[in-house]
């Protein structure tokens, strides 16, 4: 299978927050930014995979910044790394500056996708060729999550994920 690169399943979303949407301090209620980063890394699992994709499991979400009512939010999602049929998605989200324009970085996330088959059978999908300096960082770092991923969903043993080891030993 010929490899793609990040930018190919390159996603973007932007939305407004609006009330029925955040929590009674009126920032984005947590839940709603979940389900707006899994649409967006669905969108990119598929552009990367031309298959039906799953959400196998979210990894990492790191809510650092409330997101007020009324703001501009982009959710920017694409595939960092391809293993046989599962995708790692990194998700960056911004707000932007309703005066200057400006965005800023709100939140990141980390989902894996799974592509499956009509009878929802896990398919191969292509490898990823990173370009970036950020796209080969995010490509090296993949493996170790992926493992940390599977030992915590009791899916693989601890002694079994070498890369993750790997970081407490060297
Ligand atoms: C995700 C799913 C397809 C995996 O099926 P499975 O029978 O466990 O298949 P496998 O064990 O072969 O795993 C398939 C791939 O997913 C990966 N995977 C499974 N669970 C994972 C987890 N918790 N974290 C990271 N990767 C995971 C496996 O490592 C494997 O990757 P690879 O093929 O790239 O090596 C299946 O569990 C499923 O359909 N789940 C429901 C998905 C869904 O409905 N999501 C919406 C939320 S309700």
């Amino acid at each position: 299978m010929q490899a793609k690169t990040p930018s190919e399943s390159r996603t973007v979303m932007t939305d407004l927050v609006l009330p029925s949407e955040t929590n009674p301090l009126n920032n984005l209620f947590g839940g709603e930014l979940l389900a707006r980063m899994d649409r967006a890394a669905s969108i990119s699992a598929r552009r990367h995979s031309r298959r039906v994709t799953v959400t196998a499991s979210v990894n990492h979400v790191a809510f650092n910044r409330a997101i007020p009512l009324g703001s501009v939010v982009t959710v920017e999602a694409s595939v960092s790394r391809a293993f046989n049929s599962s995708m790692e998605i990194y998700i960056d989200v911004w707000i932007e500056d309703r005066e200057n324009g400006h965005k800023s970085k709100a939140n990141e996330a980390i989902y894996t996708f799974v592509a499956v088959d009509d009878t929802g059978k896990p398919v191969t999908v292509p490898p990823i060729s990173p370009e970036s300096k950020l796209e080969k960082e995010r490509f090296e770092a993949a493996l170790r999550r992926k493992q940390l991923s599977l030992v915590l969903a009791g899916k693989m043993k601890p002694n079994e994920a070498t890369e993750l080891k790997a970081l407490f030993t060297e």
